[in-house]
């Protein structure tokens, strides 16, 4: 976690939850060289869909595998290419302007062994085809790692913040927004989450709630040191637990081709 006051902004329990995701990958990559005597088992292949500016595809590059970073928005990959050539990885990260719904044509049916899908399908004109697409795109037993906005912690943050309109317009809206300004399309559950990776043809294979407490405690209350180090407990112990799941700003979903 980035040292800062105040509220962190990145997420321990999302870095380590895929940090694990790569490790499992690794693994199958592992049996599958030793069956076929080739192959770098360590070092995989990782799309990373609606990259951005490559926070997260740097980190995963640093680790020693190639990110290919699939993005719209050319802003966004010229910020990715400056942040890669200071990092050292230009020659670990591509940068391809393309669009979730056309992967296929930017890259090679089952040539990613992990697909990172952070804070996309929150903002793309169809979350199923998306999800079709990354999964055309993963090889057989390849891994998913999907970020997506849970909407109750919507409900408790509009409500903590004073909005109490807000509140009630997520809880009966069917794409969970607080109204038609909110720059969010639409939020998931762990419900309907699940629901739109199983009919894209993943096995959801873990859930960890993140965000549980960061977006919501006051900046006050994290100033010191000590502060952070409990916070990051608490975000530790709830990001396990499955009563405190539906508190969790995001879901981090572990699925599998
Ligand atoms: C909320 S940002 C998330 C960025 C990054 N994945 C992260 O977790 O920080 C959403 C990203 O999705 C990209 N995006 C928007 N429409 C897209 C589409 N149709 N296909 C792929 N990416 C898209 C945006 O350009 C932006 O980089």
């Amino acid at each position: 976690m980035a040292k800062e006051r105040g509220r962190p902004r990145t997420s321990t329990v999302l870095w380590e939850g895929v940090q694990h995701l790569l490790a499992d990958a690794a693994g199958d990559a592992a049996e599958d060289a030793a069956e076929d005597a080739a192959g770098d088992a360590g070092e995989l292949t990782v799309v990373d869909l609606g990259g951005g500016t490559g926070g997260l595809a740097v980190r995963v590059a640093a680790l020693g595998h190639r990110v290919v970073v699939v993005d719209p928005s050319p802003d966004a990959l010229a910020a990715l290419q400056r942040r890669t050539v200071e990092a050292g990885l230009s020659g670990r990260v591509r940068a391809v302007q393309g669009d979730a719904t056309d992967l296929s044509s930017v890259l090679a049916p089952a040539s990613a062994d992990v697909l990172l899908c952070h804070g996309v399908l929150e903002v793309v004109d169809d979350p199923a085809a998306a999800l079709r697409a990354a999964r055309e795109v993963l090889r057989p037993g390849g891994r998913l790692s999907l970020l997506v906005a849970q909407w109750p912690a919507t409900v408790l943050a509009r409500v903590l913040a004073g909005h109490l309109a807000q509140a009630l317009h997520v809880l009966s809206d069917d794409t969970r927004r607080w109204s038609s300004s909110d720059p969010v399309r639409r939020r998931f559950d762990q419900a309907s989450a699940t629901a739109l990776a199983e009919a894209a043809g993943f096995s959801v294979t873990a859930v960890e709630g993140t965000r549980t407490f960061s977006d919501v405690v006051p900046a006050v209350s994290t100033e010191s040191d000590d502060d952070l180090a409990l916070l990051r407990e608490l975000e530790a112990v709830a990001a396990r637990s499955p009563e405190l799941r539906v508190l969790a700003g995001h879901l981090h979903l572990h699925a599998r081709r």
